[in-house]
């Protein structure tokens, strides 16, 4: 009987990856590189979701923000602790505090926007504040990033009604959308900038004409013509912004006071308008995730880090992706606005001739090693700095995961201290025995666990387990009814206790877990974490 009642009690979509917490679904990295001297320790940031429109059969199972340890570890399931569609999920430090935040909201994967807000939470996993766009507009998903402590930089895709005749638009054809940028205070909301492109780009620059696939054909405000696509934005110490503008395959800067566009790095020799000569003739394209890397002293020199796809969706009149290089990969330029020359310093092209379609990111990490996330295809790779892959991982696996998608991926130092409590299952065996189970979503701080028998009222000790990932095991050779456990930290301290919990009757064996999902059990996660320890 309590058997059914468990086994009815749980969620559609868990996958019995944790006893203690079955409502649980992360997604299953399948690690293929792992170097553990040579890879970067911090966490892993990522928000995979699933590409295959209302497929509910795809993985993830639960889109989420997830934090992972840089082996592939769970530390911390965001699936509920943010609202629906999350994408661009970091750590950042706000006010002298250590915090996360993400893009919350709807996405219209067809032209790739999304409209929704930004929500920051502390290190206990709580809200602080929800961050919107100024001046009556919605912000869109691809960008926050936060300067200073004090600022964010937002992105807003803003439909206007224009006489589009001489891009080659009929007299229905009147939508384009503006590419803004706002610098937003964090505490007040305030507006401090604000930037749109059609006050300084002319939609003849971009690569996209009017009428072609995802760039849309400008017949309503809903498939306004997405001439320029701005994906991201930096500000640099002299208070100047970087701009990434996927349809005129184009890197801007811009003047932080004027707003005018001090140069532009062209992607494509022969086809973009640039102010540089691309050394070699090097070419990029529809890329994202520009990022002021060094500036010369005299700021006439300035390196960038950016993601280049390289290939854009269905964009082409036959519904093709329009390719440029052959395979996707982060890039580190030089820009030279003395000679007015662009060199390719740094390039790490995709390993299993990944080419991105859509989304991405490229972050170069303290350690000098680079992440770069493959975007629609559903990876990430790590390079040391000179190109030597030390890591790399798909973001879910098995047959259902091909349609695995992520924007952006990160690593950053984190401590979490979660304000939920701590999650135990106890289960007796058939043979009297008591195996604990035992999580704490999102603590980074627990190295043992200490279990305790609770009998008439009076604690006893039972046993201690060193922490071994997201969910630690404790088997003991007798049966007991009641159990409560504290997480331990580093210096001995007690963290945290879990409530008292009773015992239940074992249901399924422990080392053959089953997916009891709504998919047949295809795949052994055990046999995989086997072959990965190996
Ligand atoms: C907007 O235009 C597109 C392209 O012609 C069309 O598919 C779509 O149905 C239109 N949407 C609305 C709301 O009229
Ligand atoms: C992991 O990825 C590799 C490379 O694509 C693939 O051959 C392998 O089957 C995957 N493993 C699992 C468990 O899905
Ligand atoms: C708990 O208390 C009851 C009644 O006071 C007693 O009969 C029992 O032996 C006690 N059990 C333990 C394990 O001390």
């Amino acid at each position: 009987m309590l058997g059914a009642l468990l086994l009815l009690a749980l969620p559609a979509y868990a996958d019995w990856q944790y006893r203690s917490r079955p409502d649980l679904a992360p997604p299953k990295l399948n690690i293929t590189v792992y170097d553990a001297e040579k890879v970067s320790p911090e966490y892993l940031f990522i928000a995979p979701f699933t590409g295959a429109p209302g497929n509910t059969f795809h993985k993830p199972r639960q889109s989420a923000p997830y934090i992972f340890t840089s082996d592939g570890e769970l530390v911390w399931s965001g699936y509920g602790a943010f609202g629906t569609w999350n994408a661009n999920f970091q750590a950042a430090r706000y006010k002298d505090d250590d915090v996360l935040f993400s893009f919350e909201g709807d996405h219209n994967a067809a032209y790739g926007h999304g409209h929704g807000h930004h929500t920051v939470l502390n290190s206990n996993y709580d809200l602080v504040k929800e961050i919107r766009a100024g001046n009556h507009k919605i912000t869109d998903k691809h960008e926050f990033h936060i300067k200073d402590e004090k600022t964010a930089l937002i992105e807003i895709y803003q439909p206007v009604p224009r006489n589009l005749a001489e891009f080659g638009g009929s007299e229905e054809q009147q939508w384009i959308i503006n590419a803004i940028f706002q610098e937003l205070d964090l505490d007040t909301g305030e507006v401090l900038f604000e930037w749109a492109s059609l006050d300084h780009v002319s939609p003849a620059e971009s690569v996209l004409p009017l009428n072609e696939g995802e760039a849309g054909s400008g017949y309503n405000s809903s498939d306004a013509w997405d001439y320029f696509h701005i994906n991201s934005v930096d500000k640099d110490d002299n208070g100047d912004y970087l701009l990434s503008a996927r349809d005129t395959a184009s890197l801007y800067k811009i003047d932080g006071k004027t707003g005018e566009i001090l140069w532009k790095l062209g992607g494509i020799p022969g086809v973009t308008s640039s102010s540089f000569k691309n050394v070699d003739d090097f070419k990029f394209g529809f890329q994202h995730h520009a990022r002021y890397v060094w500036t010369s002293e005299d700021g006439k020199k300035q390196i960038i880090s950016f993601f280049d796809n390289s290939a854009h969706g269905t964009e082409d009149k036959d519904g093709s992706q329009v390719h440029l290089n052959k395979i996707s990969s982060g890039k580190i330029v030089e820009v030279d606005t003395e000679k007015w020359e662009a060199k390719l310093l740094r390039n790490y092209p995709a390993p299993y001739g990944i080419r991105a379609k859509s989304q991405g990111s490229t972050h170069l990490l303290k350690s000098g090693n680079v992440l770069v996330n493959w975007g629609s295809e559903g990876s990430v790779t790590e390079y040391t700095a000179d190109g030597e892959i030390v890591f790399h991982a798909f973001l879910d696996s098995d047959e259902f995961s091909d349609k695995v998608q992520n924007y952006r991926a990160f690593k950053f130092d984190w401590h979490g201290y979660p304000s939920e409590s701590v999650a135990v299952l106890s289960e007796i065996t058939d043979d009297d025995e008591t195996i604990f189970y035992v999580s704490w979503n999102g603590d980074t701080e627990t190295k043992k666990w200490r279990f305790h028998a609770v009998q008439n009222g009076s604690k006893k000790l039972l046993g201690e387990t060193e922490r071994t990932g997201f969910e630690t095991k404790l088997k003991i050779n007798k049966p007991v009814e009641r159990v409560f456990v504290e997480a331990i930290d580093e210096s001995a301290n007690v963290l945290a206790s879990s409530d008292d919990v009773l015992s239940v009757e074992q249901v399924l064996p422990a080392e053959k877990k089953s997916d009891t999902g709504i998919l047949p059990p295809k795949f052994n996660y055990f046999q995989w974490r086997l072959q990965k320890d190996n």
